[in-house]
């Protein structure tokens, strides 16, 4: 087996710190995880950055490791299953940074369950917080997108195309997510917004990796990967800035795919036992 390829120390270094100049970003769930990655490479790229979470304490610490890397940010709490106070962090965002050009709708639940037990509300909050929460977000920043001829990106997963067992309410939400992003790429075109997707696979370091691995093991999902490891919240926070600044302005309906080769293994018939009697059956 070929040695697993580490991953590029610090690739948004290797952005402009003027990538993103003049540009106002709110990002959804930028309180931690993969979205507060996207916050910090927006800011070193030079974009100010309102981010929006459930609980203030932990966007005021996120706010504050985004000022220590020199930005200018904004923060209000929001869940984003409640529209009237999304709309209210938005409108904060814009009051506080200016006009938001780049909208994130990062915000997402996730659990393991059966489909046949899982209740109503728990197949219903994952749509409203994925789904729904992505559709308030791109609609409440539409005025701003508007006169910013700005873009939207929608932070979906691989469940969006690929199936996979007790994940049928998260299945369900994120191909809902791909399908809006380009529903609004056509619509939304002729105003010069552009709206696309980003997929991430497995990020290290994340609370939803981090609870997923506990259940089903590390190793399977490492295993699983082509390239062998988890992403660096960096690699995935370096792909947002690339496509939602204007370096990615002709890129619009597309669908990102940065998760590591995780979405194309699976389908094969080529199996561990298949391979065994290909190779070792002597
Ligand atoms: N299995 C089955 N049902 C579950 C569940 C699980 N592991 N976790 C939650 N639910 C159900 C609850 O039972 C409830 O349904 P009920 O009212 O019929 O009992 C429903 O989902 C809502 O759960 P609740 O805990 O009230 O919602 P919440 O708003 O506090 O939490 C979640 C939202 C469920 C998405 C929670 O997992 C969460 O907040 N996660 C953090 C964000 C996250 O997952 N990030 C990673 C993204 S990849």
């Amino acid at each position: 087996m070929t040695e697993v390829q580490d991953s590029v120390h610090d690739p948004i270094g290797f952005l402009s710190p003027e990538l993103l100049k003049g540009q106002v970003a709110f990002i959804t769930g930028g309180g931690s995880g993969i979205n507060l990655g996207i916050a910090k490479a927006f800011v070193r790229c030079g974009a100010a950055v309102a981010i929006c979470g459930r609980t203030e304490e932990r966007l005021a610490g996120a706010a504050a490791e985004l000022e220590a890397l020199g930005g200018t940010v904004a923060y209000r709490a929001a869940d984003v299953r409640d529209p009237e106070a999304l709309q209210a962090s938005i409108d904060h965002a814009a009051e506080q940074l200016g006009d938001i050009s780049i909208a994130v709708a990062g915000a997402a639940g996730n659990f393991y369950a059966r489909a046949e037990e899982m209740s109503s509300n728990a197949f219903r909050t994952v749509v409203d917080i994925d789904l729904m929460g992505a559709y308030h977000t791109a609609r409440f920043a539409f005025p701003y997108l508007q006169r910013t001829r700005g873009s939207v990106l929608f932070i979906s997963a691989g469940q969006a195309y690929k199936a996979n067992k007790y994940q049928a309410h998260v299945g369900a939400a994120k191909a809902g997510i791909e399908m809006l992003m380009k529903d609004l790429a056509v619509e939304w075109g002729p105003h010069g917004i552009r709206s696309n997707s980003l997929v991430p696979g497995p990020v290290s370091g994340t609370e939803g990796m981090t609870r997923l691995a506990a259940q089903s093991g590390d190793e399977a999902w490492k295993k699983a990967v082509p390239l062998g490891r988890y992403a660096d919240k960096e690699e995935i926070g370096a792909m947002a800035a690339v496509l939602s600044g204007p370096l990615g302005g002709y890129v619009t309906g597309a669908q990102y795919i940065v998760d590591g080769g995780l979405g194309l293994v699976g389908s094969s018939h080529i199996t561990e036992a298949v391979e065994q009697a290909l190779f070792n059956a002597e």
